[in-house]
């Protein structure tokens, strides 16, 4: 279980994007975080890993403060997807993906290819594990950037706008495809795309902003959305 306590944090110019966040994050669940642009959606999936320090409050996965996670034990328990997806452009995507396991996980350069193209194949990439992110599509881009994140087998994955370049189909095919993989992984997704958050997510969040204004199933944050009127 993640969760965060009383959780704020500043950008340096002094904007405030967090304020005061409570949220528990149960596992073995898809979970949706809502909320209109700069309502501090992908500020708060920074601070859960790792990469923004908050300025007050404290985040702990399973009862431990995650500031005190040594780096290859954290990156195996909570993986994240950007928005800008940052593969490297000198690797293929295998080699791509191979790093990972490879660097955190510490497994056998064979063991690693298996695994990485067994992920590929299932999220309909596998012809593309040898191009270089140059030679393939945004929305290729970014199921190759999620099947790099996946093939950790997180405890967490963190994802931020993940069907933002993805077509209908895909899209479907993502979400189901989430689904079956919710018993070992937790998905806390970013999205605007409400037809795919309702389709795939349990339960959700609404920001507003820097606020959690909102807990509950979709249908619920989806209502809450209308009664404000964002
Ligand atoms: N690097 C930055 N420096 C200063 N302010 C920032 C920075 N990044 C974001 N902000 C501000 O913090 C607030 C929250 O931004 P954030 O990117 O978390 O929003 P968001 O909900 O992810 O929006 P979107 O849906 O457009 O991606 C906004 O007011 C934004 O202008
Ligand atoms: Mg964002």
């Amino acid at each position: 279980m993640l969760e965060i306590n009383n959780l704020s944090f500043s950008y340096p110019d002094g904007s405030r994007a967090l304020e005061d966040i409570n949220m528990t994050l149960p596992r073995e669940h898809i979970l949706a975080v809502l909320g209109e642009s700069g309502s501090g959606k992908t500020t708060l999936l920074m601070c859960i890993g790792r990469f923004l320090q908050p300025r007050r409050g404290s985040i702990a996965i399973d009862g431990e403060d995650i500031s005190g996670i040594e780096h290859r034990e954290f990156r195996r328990r909570i993986g994240i997807v950007f928005q800008q997806l940052y593969l490297f452009p000198h690797l293929t995507v295998l080699e791509n993906m191979m790093l990972a396991p490879e660097k955190v996980l510490r497994q056998p350069k064979k063991e690693a290819r298996r695994e990485s193209l067994d992920t590929i194949g299932r999220l309909g990439i596998g012809e593309l594990g040898d191009k270089y992110p140059s030679q393939i599509s945004g929305g290729q881009a970014q199921r190759a950037a999620i099947a790099r994140a996946l093939v950790l087998k997180p405890s967490y994955l963190l994802l931020d706008e993940p069907t933002s370049a993805l077509d209908l189909n895909t899209t479907r095919e993502f979400g189901r495809w989430l689904v079956e993989l919710k018993e070992t992984t937790t998905f806390v997704i970013v999205t605007h795309d409400v037809p795919f958050a309702e389709k795939t997510a349990g339960s959700g969040f609404l920001m507003a902003d820097g606020r959690l204004r909102s807990v509950g199933t979709l249908p619920e944050i989806l209502k809450a959305i209308d009664h404000h009127s964002f």
